[in-house]
């Protein structure tokens, strides 16, 4: 049989077509654009999602024998508000995960409501691009649009409800909302009433690999396949990853260098980090894990490569680097604000300790280095926590650069384990669907038979000293500088 993994990215969406045993058979990749309307906002709007996700779906099946398609799920980029009104028509552009608009709203949520009351409600504090402070603003800005409001919806349940015509989502992207109460997996009262919603307008809840219904029959004779199809509910794109790389049962993790970056840290048993700094949501495989998550990772190279220093040579710029651990240059990668461990929407891009010596080798090093050091943030707020990491998995783009691991390994100190495959999230989303449609018993059955370690990037105990070194130099820049970001923005 054939299984569709669908991650909605924010630059793309990724559809990835594997067999029952985890072969990948093909992948397509589409692009939509991104809007930021203001500096620090960041819109995208469905309908291009869905539009070209249908025109990824007939480019991936076109030669596929479609009869053996049995089913369909997704990874989706998490937190994103997608607003519908009683006709179904959505009322406004999506506000995206790395959004940071609703510093008031976060503010109000924090400090008069109470990160305690927020936090034993949902098991999390307010971050500016989780979901509720959005619903906020909506209701604060935009009255007339919050008036209409009649569903509410996360970026890949819109695309569930599109082809199966379920108000559906999953409990690890309803985690990022901020309505949900994660320990028991179920809506919030308390959340719905400080947020004005009801629970009619959210979501049925299901589990990531429960089926939530059939392709609508009109679709499914379009793309050439049968209407019993099944469509999964799918996961956030970093559970939808891990689920990809394996990282499901207890105490496993995973980087994903996508255009966030985020530590992803599978647990048996829900846990919540006493300060929130890491996030504690339900995860794809019936379970739990903790996450941080900086909003800007790989697309800080790409800002660097494509807009600053003008070259679509990654490789070749890096193949320039030379000298690890050594660079007197830092970067703070903080392009569209920061969520973890920091929670400052203000924060901004900044390059220090530059001479007339350096060179753009240099910056382009910092950059690399920037991203693994804020990364190393919310694994320090792991290791405070007492969880002992020996290993991590990595995904994403920024997991195809050989030297961007080898950074990883020893900024963090562990060993990196690559997998055959980095297309993260649209593996997972396969895997979920082949779940649901009963082809593993469960999801962590799936991943011990698909997902396989082809290396291991070790790390060296020398160079884990230097960085050790820079890292704690890394680790003052923010905190001497934090003051200035709100009045420079
Ligand atoms: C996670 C987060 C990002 C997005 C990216 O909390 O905001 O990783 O899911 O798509």
């Amino acid at each position: 049989m054939l299984y569709v993994g669908i991650d909605l990215g924010t630059s793309a969406v990724k559809l990835l077509l594997m067999n029952e045993k985890g072969e990948i058979q093909k992948i397509v990749s589409k692009e939509y654009p991104l809007y930021f309307p203001h500096p620090g906002w960041s819109e995208q709007n469905p309908e291009d999602w869905y539009e070209q996700s249908l025109a990824g779906l007939k480019e991936l099946l076109a030669d596929c024998d479609k009869s053996q398609v049995a089913g369909i799920s997704f990874g989706g980029q998490m937190h994103g508000l997608v607003i519908l009104d009683d006709k179904d028509q959505v009322i406004r552009p999506a506000i995206l995960w790395n959004d940071g608009r609703t510093t008031e709203e976060t503010d109000y949520l924090n400090q008069v409501i109470g990160k305690e009351k927020l936090s034993a409600y949902t098991a999390n504090i307010a971050f500016a691009g989780f979901t509720a402070p959005k619903i906020l603003w909506v209701k604060n800005k935009e009255p007339e649009n919050f008036a209409k409001i009649k569903k509410i919806m996360l970026p890949k349940d819109y695309l569930a409800y599109r082809l199966t015509g379920a108000f559906c989502t999953d409990v690890s992207d309803a985690s990022g909302m901020l309505l949900f109460d994660v320990k028991n997996r179920c809506w919030s009262k308390e959340m719905m009433e400080i947020c004005s919603v009801k629970e009619e307008q959210l979501a049925k809840i299901y589990e990531s690999y429960e089926a939530v219904g059939c392709v609508k029959p009109e679709i499914a004779k379009e793309l050439g396949i049968s209407d019993h199809v099944k469509v999964a509910a799918g996961a956030g794109d970093n559970a939808a990853a891990a689920v990809g790389t394996g990282t499901v049962g207890d105490g496993m993790c995973n980087l994903s260098l996508g255009t966030s970056g985020t530590l992803f840290i599978s647990s048996d048993k829900f846990g919540v980090d006493k300060n929130n700094a890491l996030h504690s949501f339900a995860h794809a495989d019936g379970h739990y894990h903790l996450m941080g998550c900086m909003l800007s990772a790989a697309s800080c190279n790409k800002w660097w490569m494509d807009e600053i220093i003008g070259t679509g040579d990654y490789s070749g710029e890096q193949a320039k680097i030379q000298k690890l651990g050594e660079n007197h240059v830092f970067f703070l990668p903080y392009l569209m604000g920061e969520r973890s461990p920091h929670n400052d929407p203000a924060a901004r891009g900044t390059f220090i300790g530059m001479t007339m010596d350096t060179t753009r080798t240099d910056m382009t090093q910092a950059v690399l280095e920037g991203v693994a050091f804020a990364l190393r943030d919310s694994f320090e707020v792991a290791k405070s926590l007492g969880i002992k990491i020996e290993r991590t998995k990595i995904c994403g783009g920024g997991a195809k650069s050989p030297l961007w691991k080898k950074m990883i390994a020893n900024i963090f100190g562990i060993k990196v384990d690559v997998i055959e495959s980095e297309e993260g999230p649209a593996m997972g989303g396969a895997m979920l669907a082949a779940v649901a449609c009963g082809e593993y018993p469960d999801v962590v059955a799936a991943a011990k038979s698909i997902v396989k370690v082809v290396d291991t990037v070790e790390p060296d105990p020398e160079l884990v000293e230097k960085y050790n070194a820079r890292y704690e130099q890394f680790r003052k820049i923010y905190p001497t500088v934090k003051a200035l970001f709100p009045q420079i923005s």
